[in-house]
């Protein structure tokens, strides 16, 4: 077995999770990077021996939208601090009646049908083409589904997230066209950050927290954002639960991912080293 690394977990907290209580330690950390400002400081802190680093995906007050907040600049500034595995929590709406309001969904497939936003760490100069055959993680998919069971919380493993440009919900051709593409939730924010993830060689997994039924669902009103709020408050303190639960399973030193989704790049780059 080769070297082990010892976990730095990073959690990016979406709509309505703008921190996380009962880290030691703790400190709000300005970090500066190359790409910009990432959405805010980052709550740096321990739960129980574990490193862990906190980023509230849209800011503390949710100030960004998702067409502009700085991808590179969350993913860079994660890696700054020594982030080695991502956790994204995020607010969805749902495309499935079998995935209703307070569902967990533990994505493993991605639509990104954003457009408006920079996607890559690489460009002019020096270019680079990941995988992204399987964007998540398996090993802390397995985590997540064992602490939702244990927390007792109605989940599903797998799924395919369509991300939207937004900041509009979608309307009523879009979502059905969406369904019948097979998807299970639609959100706003989670691409690009997994494709920046795996360029920045974290291991990434995404828990979606259903909110809605988006606007499909012909016994539900379509989407609002007052809707939204309301479910979300309702899930924050079982995204937190959730979060107390599934650090305690990745703490130990690990080997790379077995997937490779930390070792990315070893095949990744195409531009000569010597043009
Ligand atoms: N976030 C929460 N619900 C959503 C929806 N229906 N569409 C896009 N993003 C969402």
């Amino acid at each position: 077995m080769g070297e082990t690394k010892q976990p730095v977990i990073g959690i990016i907290g979406g709509s309505g999770l703008y921190n996380i209580d009962g880290l030691k330690n703790t400190e709000w950390v300005k970090v500066e990077t190359p790409w910009g400002d990432p959405s805010d400081e980052l709550l740096t802190g321990e739960y129980e021996g574990q490193k862990v680093v906190f980023l509230p995906r849209h800011g503390r007050g949710h100030k960004t939208s998702p067409t502009a907040l700085n991808y590179r600049a969350n993913i860079d500034a994660l890696k700054r601090l020594g982030v080695t595995d991502i956790l994204s929590l995020s607010a969805v709406g749902s495309l499935k009646e079998e995935l209703p309001p307070g569902h967990f969904v533990i994505v493993d497939q991605f639509i990104d049908r954003s457009f408006a936003r920079e996607k890559s760490f690489f460009g002019p100069g020096c270019v680079a083409h990941v995988s992204m055959a399987h964007p998540v993680c398996v090993r802390l998919g397995d985590a997540l589904e064992e602490s939702l069971k244990t927390l007792e919380l109605p989940h599903t493993r797998g799924g395919t997230y369509l991300v939207m440009e937004g900041p509009q919900f979608s309307t009523l051709a879009e979502s059905n066209l969406y369904r019948s593409w097979g998807c299970s939730v639609i959100g706003m924010t989670n691409m690009p950050e997994a494709k920046l993830a795996r360029e920045a060689e974290i291991d990434y997994a995404t828990v979606a927290m259903v909110t809605d039924y988006d606007c499909w669902h012909e016994d539900h009103d379509a989407v609002t954002v007052d809707q939204v709020v309301k479910v979300l408050l309702g899930n924050a303190d079982k995204a937190r639960n959730l979060v107390k639960e599934v650090l305690p399973r990745l703490s130990a030193p690990r080997p790379a991912c077995a997937h490779g989704c930390d070792t990315s790049l070893t095949y990744a780059l195409i531009t000569s080293p010597e043009a």
